[in-house]
């Protein structure tokens, strides 16, 4: 496993980390524990450190079933935990809340159950539109203070909204939605986040699981995968196609095409850590790999291009 050092932080994370929002049955269904558990079991021996949840994620249910596992297999210290803040799901119908009293009962919520004392990277989930950064700050300032946070992070962000932020305390990372169909942030917030030494751990790197090629024509998802515009109609069997054509330049490279796509974001030189969502000890072992090497720039920019075009193609055939 290769490490490199989170922004300014003295964190040296694995570029690979185990994304735990799986564990969020709105989303993604009834996943069974026990192959996650085993999962994340594995993800130690292979030298991954770094996991990634959210306090949103089942309303708590990921948080908790992470603490469980870590406690149980005395596995706090091998990780470096990663959560975030900002929906309020108090109520039946969650909202955006980083007001200073939520943060800080968030954050004790958060603690009690991953059964920890203290977070190494405390993230701003999303832009909260009705909280004056200077709030936030001094909510996140006191939690710093009394040692239950260690590094703040934001995701969902765009370059303002994390001037704003930075303006009054630290970001050491940005989270954001990045991979070869979804290249939004290359225009601002990489350069911004190079610039600054932000490190850069992006979501969805498979793109929810598209990227692996690994679906069939005929495949019915269970979950809300159902509903995303690349999944469905005749724009799937269109990806699938622009897939078959990339998971050839994957197999000349030795490589399968979830581990050409997780190489493809950790090539990127602003990227620290791709995120990727696991479910099973198979899907840790085999995504590992990835980070073994970066791409050849030819390859990088070959492939960028098929799934491109494919993508356009693919959501005008929606329209
Ligand atoms: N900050 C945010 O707003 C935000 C939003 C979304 C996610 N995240 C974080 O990012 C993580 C990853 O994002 P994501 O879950 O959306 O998407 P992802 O990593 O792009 O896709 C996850 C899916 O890819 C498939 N997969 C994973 N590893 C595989 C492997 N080695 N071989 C074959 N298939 C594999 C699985 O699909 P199947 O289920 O079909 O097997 C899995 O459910 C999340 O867990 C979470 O921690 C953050």
């Amino acid at each position: 496993m290769q490490y490199k050092q989170l922004g300014k932080t003295d964190l040296m994370v694995s570029r690979i980390c185990f994304g735990c929002w799986q564990l969020s049955p709105r989303f993604w269904g009834d996943v069974p524990l026990e192959p996650w558990r085993k999962a994340l079991h594995k993800a130690v021996d292979l030298g991954v450190n770094f996991v990634d949840t959210a306090a949103a994620y089942g309303e708590g249910y990921s948080e908790t079933c992470l603490g469980d596992a870590l406690a149980a297999g005395k596995l706090r210290d091998k990780f470096y935990l990663a959560t975030k803040v900002y929906w309020n799901f108090q109520t039946a119908e969650r909202y955006p809340d980083t007001s200073y009293e939520y943060v800080i009962q968030e954050c004790e919520d958060s603690l009690r159950r991953m059964k920890t004392d203290c977070i190494d990277l405390y993230q701003i989930h999303a832009w909260d539109p009705l909280t004056r950064p200077d709030e936030v700050a001094a909510a996140l300032g006191k939690l710093k203070k009394e040692g239950k946070i260690r590094w703040v992070g934001v995701s969902n962000m765009n370059v303002e909204q994390m001037s704003l932020y930075r303006e009054v305390f630290d970001v050491e990372s940005f989270q954001p939605h990045y991979n070869l169909l979804a290249r939004e942030i290359e225009q601002r917030e990489l350069p911004y986040c190079l610039q600054h030494r932000i490190g850069v751990i992006p979501y969805s790197p498979l793109y929810r699981g598209l990227l692996t090629g690994k679906y069939t024509r005929d495949h019915a998802f269970s979950d809300s995968r159902a509903t995303y515009d690349l999944y469905v109609g005749k724009a799937f069997p269109r990806m699938l196609d622009a897939l078959d054509e990339t998971k050839k330049i994957a197999a000349d490279l030795g490589l399968t095409m979830a581990q050409l796509a997780i190489r493809w974001i950790l090539t990127q030189p602003a990227i620290t850590s791709a995120i990727v969502g696991i479910k099973t000890p198979e899907h840790i072992e085999s995504i590992v790999p990835a980070a073994d090497d970066i791409l050849p720039i030819p390859i990088w920019h070959r492939v960028a291009n098929i799934l491109d075009t494919a993508r356009k193609e693919a959501l005008a055939m929606k329209g």
